[in-house]
């Protein structure tokens, strides 16, 4: 079951040219064997994925903030992706790359058990209606597999404006025995200032939402 639907929406001249000229450096591919990340960015920096990044609006930031590690986007929407091969160009950011995939099989085949320093989830698909709920990204399994994949120590951090998913969010991964809860209230966590309030945030703030972040630690 997929968590997306593939959306239509066109590519501006920019991201066309974008992903002609820049998706070579920048781009993975979806296929092929498991990645060695300390080639794919030239350091052994800590890796840190960020899954649907949508425009990227938070991945670029956050890399231009932090040049010391790298960030490795995977989002399904082709315009999102040139949108952030855009921001990498205008930033001059040597420390993303950006796969353009289904982040569960990408997660699965492409990356090496123990091997990323953070992962981030910032505002998934809330699928409110519960026929969909099996949509959701997160569930055991997708968490269980995050959970081998993060080396000892490593951060998932989740957010959302959904409140009905920040309650089942925090049971999944409450139940996760992989992670630990950084929250000092034993649920949500303040947002920490560095991450980057995007579109998606600020629509669901007018619309009178509260967001939730859930930090959770992989247990050493
Ligand atoms: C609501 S948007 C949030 C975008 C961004 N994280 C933010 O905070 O602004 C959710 C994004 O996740 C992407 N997405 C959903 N499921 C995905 C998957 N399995 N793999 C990659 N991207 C996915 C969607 O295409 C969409 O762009």
């Amino acid at each position: 079951m997929r968590s997306f639907v593939l959306r239509g929406g066109r590519l501006t001249e920019g991201q066309k040219r974008a992903l002609a000229e820049l998706w070579p450096r920048f781009g993975i591919e979806e296929a092929g064997g498991v990645l060695d990340f300390r080639q794919l960015f030239g350091n052994s920096g800590a890796v840190v994925l960020d899954i649907g990044f949508g425009n990227g609006e938070s991945t670029w930031q956050v890399a231009c903030d932090r040049p010391d590690e790298n960030y490795l986007g995977v989002e399904v929407h082709r315009p999102g992706v040139g949108h952030l091969l855009l921001k990498i160009e205008e930033h001059r950011l040597g420390n993303i790359r950006i796969a353009c995939a289904d982040a569960v099989e990408f997660l699965r085949l492409r990356v090496a058990d123990g091997s990323l320093g953070g992962a981030r989830l910032y505002f998934p698909d809330p699928w409110p209606k519960k026929r969909h709920h099996k949509r959701r990204i997160v569930q055991p399994g997708f968490v269980s597999l995050l959970g081998d994949k993060l080396a000892p120590g490593g951060v998932l951090h989740m957010a959302t404006d959904w409140s009905p998913y920040a309650e089942h969010m925090l049971t999944v991964m409450t139940s996760c025995n992989s992670f630990e809860n950084l929250s000092l209230s034993g649920d949500y966590c303040p947002r920490p200032p560095w991450r980057a309030v995007t579109r998606y945030e600020n629509r669901g703030r007018k619309l009178g939402h509260e967001v939730y972040d859930l930090i959770f630690r992989k247990r050493g």
